[in-house]
């Protein structure tokens, strides 16, 4: 066996668990001291960020920026994006500066509805389920007044509670389907909270008949679904194809304009294309969604399965022309909120949300989907003109400029030097020694 198991990692102070990990690494490796560096300076920020999850021994950075001018429903935002990927800013920022001048993003739907599931196993006679789902369903609801209360009070609550034959998937499978408007939390804890006690009020609904005790009933689990198509935003944007010109580079309006048309038609039907034009969507959405500490695994994992909803992978978004008006369009499941959650505890999740002037759940999720349009029509732009190299390059060098600690004039010179040419690590690293010698 290479490496150490490590007991009880846990129950160490942060010092004692930094200096364990460095003792653990190879020479020369990481000290104490540099792990100590990368955190806050200011002791309550440095608690909040050590506080937010388990095992913490440092912070890790991401670049915070902004992407100004993203026009939705006639309001512009300064939206906060955080993403260590180069030219993702710049690129969605390019875009929605255009599209703001234009109108901007317009919402054609949204919803904040959540899904959850108790999945049981009933061993016995399915018709005893069916037969009394009138007075379970009551029963069920009423247990859960006490918990749903503050959210109707919030204008959410129960929407649906359903119970579903699941035979299909397992024998003797079914589960209790829970609709909650959970409003402006993204309401994973609320979701589950109500979901155990649906199963908690199961059970004792039907320990009176004695299901429970003769083993006619078995309880799985209970959990929220991170996959509701139906909690899912549209926004859209169009402009004459005239005025697509700053895009058009070389070609032609005309040829620029069905180029786009084409790679978007390309994404709707080949999976390897439509999995890398989301994976562009995705780069502005998930930079909100952290920016503004939202769960941005989960809006990844909803945002592939609703892609695959007809059971081919397909793009997210889409373009067509209507009376020489080219439209883009994003329809994207997002289950997010501006309460709750690290929302109020993550310094800068606050601060982007004040940037974004406190919107509420809907409000943020038609910025978050907007900024995935803006991020996805800035890519197929450069995809079907310059190629995507010629900007992302010019980043790319910097980066391995900055890896290499390089000093302003040397910066410069590579720059010069390379203006135009294919950048790799090591043709620049090649260059550097050879301008040293
Ligand atoms: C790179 O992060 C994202 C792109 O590959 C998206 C796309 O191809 O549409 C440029």
């Amino acid at each position: 066996m290479k490496g150490r198991i490590i007991k009880g990692f846990s129950k160490l102070s942060l010092t004692e668990k930094r200096r364990l990990i460095a003792a653990l690494c190879r020479w020369p490796g990481p000290t104490e001291q540099e792990m100590e560096s990368y955190l806050a300076e200011d002791p309550a920020t440095r608690k909040s960020f050590l506080e937010l999850s388990e095992n913490t021994i440092s912070s890790f950075h991401v670049p915070f920026g902004i992407a100004p001018n993203v026009m939705v429903d006639g309001r512009v935002y300064h939206v906060p994006m955080a993403i260590e990927e180069s030219s993702v800013i710049a690129a969605a920022s390019h875009a929605a500066r255009f599209w703001a001048e234009r109108g901007g993003f317009t919402v054609k739907q949204v919803s904040t509805v959540k899904l959850g599931h108790v999945y049981f196993r009933w061993f016995t006679d399915p018709l005893f389920l069916h037969q009394h789902w009138d007075h379970i369903h009551l029963f069920l609801l009423d247990r859960l007044k006490k918990t749903t209360a503050s959210m109707v009070r919030r204008g959410g609550g129960v929407l649906n509670l359903r119970l579903i034959d699941a035979c299909g998937i397992m024998e003797k499978l079914y589960k209790l389907e829970l609709e909650v408007d959970t409003v402006n939390s993204m309401g994973a804890n609320f979701m589950n909270t109500c979901l155990e006690e649906l199963a908690e009020g199961m059970e004792a609904y039907l320990a009176m008949n004695n299901h429970v005790k003769e083993r006619r009933y078995q309880h799985i689990m209970s959990i929220l679904s991170n996959y509701n198509e139906n909690c899912r935003v549209t926004v859209e944007a169009s402009c004459s194809l005239a005025e697509l010109r700053p895009f058009a580079g070389n070609l032609s309006v005309d040829e620029f304009a069905e180029k786009i048309m084409l790679a978007y038609a390309i994404a709707e039907g080949d999976a390897y294309r439509a999995v890398t034009h989301n994976k562009g969507i995705m780069n502005g959405v998930d930079a909100v969604l952290m920016a503004t500490g939202n769960d941005y695994r989960a809006a990844e994992a909803a945002a592939h399965a609703f892609a695959a909803r007809d059971g081919v992978y397909r793009s997210l978004s889409s373009c067509r022309t209507v009376n020489g008006s080219l439209i883009i369009s994003l329809t994207i499941p997002l289950a997010i909120g501006t309460v709750g959650g690290i929302t109020n505890l993550h310094p800068l999740a606050r601060l982007a949300l004040e940037i974004l002037g406190n919107p509420n759940a809907r409000e943020l999720m038609a910025i978050v989907a907007s900024t995935g349009l803006a991020s996805n029509f800035a890519a197929l732009t450069s995809l079907v003109t310059t190629g995507i190299q010629k900007g992302h390059m010019r980043l790319h060098l910097s980066n391995i400029l900055n890896s290499m600690n390089m000093n302003a004039d040397s910066r410069k010179k590579a720059e010069e030097y390379f203006s135009g040419k294919k950048i790799s690590y090591d043709a620049v690293k090649h260059f550097i020694d050879a301008s040293a010698n």
